[in-house]
């Protein structure tokens, strides 16, 4: 009996020393979590969220491994995941503001915060984690395939393949798909950036095609999801800015939101009219992949010995998109931009003529950066995931 008493205590004890940390380090998370700008602006106090836009903290079946809270803490998260069995169409940025042991404080707070029961996170945890993580945005399926749910929870998935009406809307953090996208060739890339600039940028023929910002992002049908490209991506929105294009008549471009199914792919080898003109030089560009930038895509592509990087950001004030362009080694251009009613273009140097394009000397071609403003911008933007 008393073999068993003792046994009972211990036991108890070490339940009791992993189940409550410090009440100064939960002191400290608490403060820091309801901080300025801290998780609570989108978490709210009680940890709930915020109805189909926010999922919840308070009994998140997602905190079953401190691991991947720190991760997406430190890096975000966006994309379609399942809590607690509901839904949630959204992103995250990565949380910038915390040092390793605020970010400890923090986690462990919120492990143990509203009824939860979770581990305590060390310091040392988060650093190594920082360190070491890749540095994107997770999506839904990379955190999972790195931090996986313990199966014999009976538990495999915290992702969903989105119905054809679940729309990215309200976006933080850039989102970027490789995807099969109306009007553009089979290699393009569909774009949402924070503030909810959408664009639409073509591998194929190295090029921008078109930016929308009403409506929200691509619709969360499957395209994005298979490579086989049958049906192309949906979106709600008008584009504000089309770049034209020998293979694209403007009537094309006309019902471009809904051609969905209707505008397939077109041959891009064929596309004579590459936006960028370098004298004496007749080759067709080439893409030479990608980077991510504080999560935003840089383009690369050569055209002959001229290799130019394109980054694409929002636009200050938020009513476009800025394109900026390096081209090494420099040399006189001549860049044609498509004159849109709908879009307000300006560049950093030269002069944009009617026919929108213009010229720029070896120098000013060797960084330079066009703006493109929606001429009657819409705001605000609805929040989180329509449906
Ligand atoms: C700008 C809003 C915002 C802030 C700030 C924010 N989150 Fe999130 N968080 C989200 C959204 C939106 C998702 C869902 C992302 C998705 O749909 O892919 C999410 C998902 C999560 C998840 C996984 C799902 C779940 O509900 O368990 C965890 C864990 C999480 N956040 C913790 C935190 C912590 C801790 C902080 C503060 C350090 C924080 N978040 C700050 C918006 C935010």
């Amino acid at each position: 009996m008393r073999i068993f008493i003792v046994t009972f205590c211990l036991l108890s004890l070490s339940v009791v020393a992993l189940a409550v940390p410090n009440a100064a380090i939960l002191e400290k998370g608490k403060a820091l979590y309801n901080g300025a700008g801290s998780c609570v602006a989108c978490h709210m106090e009680d940890g709930k969220g915020q109805p189909s836009s926010v999922p919840p903290l308070t009994g998140s079946d997602w905190l079953d491994d401190p691991d991947r809270t720190i991760a997406i803490v430190l890096r975000g998260l966006a994309g379609p995941i399942k809590v607690n069995g509901k839904r949630y169409y959204s992103a995250m940025p990565p949380q910038l503001l915390f040092d390793d042991e605020k970010i400890a404080h923090i986690v462990t707070y919120v492990n143990n915060a509203w009824g939860n029961k979770g581990a305590e996170v060390s310091r040392e945890q988060v650093a190594k984690a920082r360190a070491e993580l890749p540095v994107a945005v997770y999506t839904p399926e990379a955190i999972l395939k790195a931090f996986p749910f313990d199966k014999r929870k009976g538990r495999s998935n915290g992702t969903f393949k989105p119905d054809f009406d679940d729309v990215l809307a309200d976006v933080t953090v850039p989102v970027v798909y490789r995807t099969f996208m109306p009007g553009a060739s089979p290699a393009a890339f569909a774009v949402a950036l924070p503030g909810n600039q959408f664009y639409c940028w073509d591998a194929g023929e190295c090029r921008l095609r078109y930016v929308w910002s009403k409506g929200g992002f691509i619709r969360g049908n499957q395209v994005h999801w298979s490579s086989n490209g049958k049906p192309v991506a949906q979106f709600n929105g008008i584009p504000y800015y089309r770049a034209r294009s020998s293979l694209l008549k403007p009537e094309d471009y006309q019902y471009l939101a809904e051609s969905g199914r209707r505008t397939p792919f077109y041959d891009t080898t064929e596309a004579v009219d590459f936006p960028i003109l370098v004298e004496g030089m007749k080759e067709s560009p080439k893409f030479k992949g990608y980077r991510l930038i504080r999560g935003y895509p840089e383009f690369r592509y050569q055209l002959g010995k001229h290799e130019f990087r394109e980054l694409i950001t929002m636009a200050e004030g938020r009513k476009g998109i800025t394109r900026r362009f390096f081209m090494e080694p420099e040399a006189p251009i001549t860049f044609r931009l498509t004159p849109d009613e709908a879009a307000l273009v300006s560049t950093s140097a030269g002069v944009i003529q009617k026919d929108g394009s213009f010229k720029l000397t070896a120098k000013q071609a060797k960084e330079f950066h066009i703006t493109i403003n929606e001429r009657n911008p819409l705001t605000p933007q609805p929040t989180g995931i329509t449906k």
